[in-house]
């Protein structure tokens, strides 16, 4: 061993505390535990320019990304995934991967190919456990059911993890079909009123049909023959059971469900509501900034085999898609009329930002602000969204790999689920909203009820024929990161 000095060995105390003092005269960071959140932003800021769109995004990708610890507020020691009070849990019982807080990122769970993406079944989701306030023991009291019985599948529905990829697209989408519903609704009143008697009117959005409705003189409507969305036509595009109406909405959900970290926005201002000692641990500013992160997600595309026979197969699967019904339900395209992604979304419910809230929105050009791969313009001004999605619910039948939940989510019956996009769909195995599906094939021949026809029709055909749907969707992938072209060659 090599001995210091005894020079240096006095002259290296007086150096460090010399370093010390110019550090504390400059404007030092600080040091040891820290939050991992050093500075909130602030919506105004977004909305005047004083932040940029780009730095919303990056700060956005930082709280996706953050593993969240005791001083950013991470926990809820005093409230369970709801928000309604608990008995308070702490230490070991900080976290419960049943009710949660089950994770320390958003990053955790959302993660294939990329951050943003999809998850292994390991970080599925028991959606709904999280209304108690710590499951250890499955023999639960329900506020609503009462004592139910001992099982996991009784507690919460377990789901697979999905993607954001072009999910600011997707929530246009349903802006505009939405606003296009309503218009109906509303000339619908309007004849009923001026004719003194009932009018029913089609309900059609960008080619899907969503039943009918029927107005009354009185200014009262009848939507018992409303299809596919809930009477109030406000078509809600996240949860894979349709129930969720914004990014912004989920996540404000996600961050106190998964995280424990409580938005100023559903949970007040200078308050402390789960008593973990931290105020205000995510400002509007934030989740401005994580809802805009998630909306300029790359576009998924579609990858063209170099061999030719396997190319072949991809061009003719896609033919038969369309051809046995699969594109029925799964549209290969639905076309945006807007190039922007505005924020706040004004069908927010309450308990989220919302239009009234703030004097102007905050936009995000699609075409020029989101990450590439990303969408043109077509000559129309108009964005096509190649999602495989008509944005509307359907009863998929019984099959159980389909039919397995026990827990009605919000009104939806169990065998009814949301169209999945299946854009991006081969980088995001397993299949199914549990996941429970680890070949394509599974997840087809699991359909039933409103696609029954179809699923026998892919039956039906040859095998060679049953490969190429299947060597199509295969074709349906995440792009590497800054692909400039959405369909490229392998
Ligand atoms: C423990 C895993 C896990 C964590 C952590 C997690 N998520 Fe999710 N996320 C899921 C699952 C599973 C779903 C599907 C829920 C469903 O369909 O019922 C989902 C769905 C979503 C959706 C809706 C997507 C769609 O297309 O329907 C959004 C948005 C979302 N998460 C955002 C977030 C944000 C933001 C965070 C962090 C604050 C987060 N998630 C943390 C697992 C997770
Ligand atoms: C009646 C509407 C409808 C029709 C027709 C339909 N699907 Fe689906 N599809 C759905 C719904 C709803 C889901 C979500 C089911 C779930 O998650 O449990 C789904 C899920 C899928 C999935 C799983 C995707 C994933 O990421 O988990 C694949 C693959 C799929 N469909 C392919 C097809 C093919 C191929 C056809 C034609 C043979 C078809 N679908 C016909 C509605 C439909």
């Amino acid at each position: 061993m090599r001995l210091l000095h005894p020079a240096v060995l006095i002259a290296f105390p007086t150096t460090l505390l010399l370093t010390a003092a110019a550090i504390a005269l400059t404007d030092s960071p600080p040091i040891g535990e820290q939050p991992v959140i050093q500075h909130h932003l602030d919506h105004r800021a977004i909305l005047e320019g004083r932040v940029s769109l780009q730095e919303a995004i990056e700060a956005g990708r930082l709280l996706f990304t953050a593993d969240f610890n005791r001083l950013d507020g991470a926990g809820r020691p005093e409230t369970d995934g709801t928000g309604d009070p608990r008995q308070r849990r702490e230490g070991v019982e900080a976290f419960n991967r049943v009710s949660g807080p089950d994770a320390n990122a958003c990053s955790g769970c959302h993660n294939k190919p990329r951050v943003g993406g999809g998850g292994d079944n390991v970080a599925n989701v028991f959606v709904l456990a999280q209304r108690f306030g710590f499951v250890d023991d499955f023999t639960q009291v329900d506020p609503v059911r009462g004592e139910i019985p001992g099982t996991l599948s009784a507690v919460g529905n377990e789901r697979n993890t999905p993607g954001m990829w072009g999910a600011g697209a997707i929530e246009m989408l349903a802006r505009e079909m939405t606003a296009d519903l309503h218009a109906i609704r509303d000339r619908a009143l309007r004849l009923a009123r001026q004719m003194r008697r009932s009018t029913t009117l089609s309900l059609e959005t960008k080619g899907v049909y969503f039943g009918k409705i029927t107005a009354r003189p009185d200014g009262t409507v009848d939507s018992s023959a409303v299809e596919g969305v809930d009477a109030d036509l406000i078509i809600k595009p996240f949860h894979q059971k349709g129930v969720v109406v914004s990014l912004r909405q989920f996540t404000n959900s996600a961050f106190n469900h998964h995280h424990g970290m409580q938005p100023v926005e559903r949970f007040g201002r200078d308050t402390d509501p789960d008593r973990d000692g931290v105020p205000n641990e995510l400002t509007e500013g934030d989740i401005t900034a994580a809802t805009l992160f998630q909306a300029s997600l790359a576009f998924p595309g579609q990858v063209i085999p170099r061999h030719p026979k396997r190319a072949m197969a991809v061009y003719r699967g896609e033919q038969l898609f369309e051809k046995i019904g699969c594109a029925h339900c799964h549209r290969p395209t639905l076309e945006l009329n807007s190039r922007y992604y505005t924020e706040p979304n004004p069908y927010n419910p309450p308990g989220n930002l919302r239009l009234q809230d703030v004097p102007q929105t905050i936009r995000l050009d699609l075409t020029r602000d989101g990450e590439h791969p990303r969408p043109r313009l077509t000559a129309r001004g108009t964005i096509l969204v190649r999602a495989y999605t008509d944005l509307k619910r359907h009863d998929l039948g019984d099959d159980p790999r389909i039919h397995n939940e026990r827990i009605v989510q919000g009104g939806v019956p169990t065998r009814v689920f949301l169209t999945k996009r299946l854009w991006g769909v081969a980088s995001e195995p397993p299949f199914l909203h549990n996941g429970r599906a680890t070949l394509l094939t599974d997840a087809i021949d699991a359909h039933g009820g409103e696609a029954a026809d179809a699923r026998r029709a892919f039956w039906s055909l040859p095998e060679y024929d049953r490969a190429c749907v299947i060597e199509f969707l295969k074709s349906l992938q995440v792009l590497p990161p800054n692909t400039r072209h959405l369909v490229i060659r392998e």
